[in-house]
């Protein structure tokens, strides 16, 4: 009888002893803080092995390929992740630290319209404008399918109106430019991607002004016909300075000729915001909705994606949504360990908050993918540039690094000496294309030798020996040779990651933004930060009204010494 008491109190001990242990590591992912929790603990002890080893050491291992990639076949996309600084147990440590963050559990709130945004108390649900399935999301007891579904009907509807030439302007004629009116998440989306499909392009020109500089707008209406010209003045508050000062300017270009009655032939407006639409001048009609639970930057699925139905045709502008949704449904329901997004977030955090890496290039091998660069600045910078987490402290690590790049082999000429042989560190994403959209002699497999050669190039450099050996073969002199022999030899182990894509698509195009975008979910979740607001851009945009009214000379504010001095300077030498 006692030893029944006795077995049974330690099974009861055990199970309070495992439980407890459960808590604290569920406590230290969320309250303790981040850089003492085991898994970056872990990680810490792991990089110190690392930073001693070198690619060329790595590469030892016949199998690293096999290993470090994921290949999807339905999608035509590989992802090679071998050449970067990391071995198994990296790899293990990273997608630990990714359990322990519950990116999953994070992503399906999001998804299922949980108001993750909570600084602004908004559900992020860009996904649901892609959701193919159809299936139901509810913000606040309401499925937002339907009214998603219903603005979706209207895009095709008038898109297919305007191609055709069934919609024309206020002189019966038909359209044939079409001006996007926008900035930020209202310009850089539909526009990057009107450039990626230009080779699909078979409707209206279209042309993005987005600078309140007024060459902007006006280098664009010097070149177009009033007749046949439609704006679509794009602006999720429909209150931003830029856009506004634009579609005014646009409107007076129309209506001095054309007359008041023009707009509502010559204007449609993209926003959530149907009062101020209204108040300027268009109609309900002609407003193409999309919600609050839309990010500005994660728009281009929405009502802001018009100028690319228009462009290409709205059943190319669906096949975009499809590839988008195809890669979440790949980032909802794959492991961690063949999750390309959430990989791709655990080696830029891996860089970043180990390597001391601040920057990060993404190198398009293609030309019309040359906006991608900049497109991805926005979603990257105004999502992850944030200092305080979750529980609304400081953090002490680094969070979103800088986004940069350029188009290859473009970049090649201008800046990879720096990667190369400078002094900073700099992770980098190739993108490159299997098949060439336009086939012009040798064209793409130049394009694409480069491709492949640089990364290698960046992995595996070239040693003081093998410089020697290559002077030497070409007849230099030995004090030549020693003169060169430091300048020529490239270090090496500079990390990167391959996409490789079959052919660049609407589909492979809207799979290749959904995976980035959930990169940058996956590493806002990793540094426990609210990847969904933009709090830091408001400060520059409230002065800025301040100082207009002072460059009027409607008010004189005090500034500091500096800002009072360079006004003055622009007062008094201004024509
Ligand atoms: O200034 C930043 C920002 O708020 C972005 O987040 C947004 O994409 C852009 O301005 C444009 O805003 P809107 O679409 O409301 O004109």
């Amino acid at each position: 009888m006692r030893l029944k008491f006795l077995i049974i109190g330690i099974f009861f001990v055990l199970l309070f002893f495992i439980f407890g242990i459960f808590l604290v590591k569920e406590k230290q992912m969320n309250e303790i803080e981040l850089r003492s929790t085991p898994q970056w603990r872990n990680l810490e002890k792991n990089y110190k092995e690392l930073k001693k080893v070198h690619l060329r050491d790595l590469f030892k291992d016949e199998n690293r390929f096999c290993e470090f990639s994921v290949r999807d076949n339905d999608l035509g996309l590989t992802f090679d992740y071998s050449k970067n600084i990391i071995n198994s147990c990296t790899f293990r440590l990273l997608m630990d630290f990714v359990k322990a963050a519950k990116v999953n559990e994070c992503a399906r709130k999001m998804f299922s319209g949980e108001k993750i945004n909570w600084t602004e108390q908004r559900a992020v649900l860009h996904t649901a404008l892609r959701n193919r399935g159809n299936k139901s999301v509810y913000v606040d007891g309401e499925d937002v399918m339907p009214k998603i579904n219903a603005v979706l009907e209207k895009m095709k509807k008038f898109s297919n109106d305007l191609r055709s030439g069934e919609w024309r302007g206020a002189t019966g004629k038909k359209i044939t430019d079409i001006v996007n009116i926008g900035i930020g998440g209202s310009d850089l989306g539909p526009r990057m991607v009107c450039e990626a499909l230009k080779y699909y392009a078979d409707g209206p020109n279209v042309y993005f002004v987005s600078n309140v500089d007024g060459v902007d707008i006006c280098d664009v209406l010097k070149k177009l016909n009033r007749e046949t010209t439609l704006f679509i003045v794009a602006s999720k508050t429909f209150t931003t300075i830029e856009t506004i000062t634009n579609a005014l300017t646009a409107r007076r270009w129309i209506t001095n000729k054309l007359g008041d009655s023009a707009v509502v032939k010559h204007f449609v407006a993209l926003s959530t915001n149907a009062k101020k639409v209204k108040e300027f001048g268009i109609s309900e009609n002609n407003m193409f909705k999309f919600w609050d639970f839309v990010g500005g930057r994660y728009s281009l699925w929405s009502a802001i994606g018009l100028p690319i139905a228009c462009y290409i045709g709205f059943d190319k502008f669906v096949e975009l949504l499809e590839g988008a949704y195809y890669m979440d449904q790949h980032f909802l329901n794959s492991p961690y360990e063949k999750n390309i997004p959430v990989i791709m977030a655990a080696l830029g955090f891996w860089y970043n908050n180990f390597f001391g890496a601040s920057t990060y290039a993404i190198l398009p091998y293609s030309k019309y993918l040359h906006k991608f660069p900049a497109y991805l600045q926005q979603v990257d910078m105004e999502s992850n540039g944030k200092t305080i987490n979750f529980e609304g402290n400081r953090v002490n690590y680094e969070t979103g690094p800088i986004i940069w790049g350029e188009a290859g082999t473009n970049g090649q000429h201008s800046f990879y000496q720096l990667i190369h042989q400078g002094t900073k560190f700099i992770p980098c994403d190739f993108i490159g294309f299997i098949n060439p959209l336009e086939k012009v002699g040798d064209h793409h497999e130049k394009l694409m030798a480069n491709y492949f050669a640089q990364p290698e190039a960046l992995a595996f450099g070239l040693t003081k020996d093998e410089v020697i050996g290559n002077l030497r073969k070409a007849g230099i002199s030995s004090s030549e040779i020693e003169l060169l022999t430091p300048h020529k030899t490239f270090d090496g182990n500079k990390p990167t990651n391959s996409i490789l894509i079959n052919k660049l698509t609407p589909r492979t195009l809207g799979a290749l933004i959904a995976l980035y975008e959930h990169k940058i979910f996956t590493q806002g979740v990793m540094w426990k930060i609210n990847s969904f607001d933009q709090w830091g851009v408001e400060l520059g945009k409230v002065l800025a009204n301040v100082i207009l009214l002072d460059l009027k000379g409607e008010t004189d504010n005090k500034h500091d010494s500096s800002t009072s001095g360079l006004i003055k300077i622009f007062k008094s030498n201004k024509n």
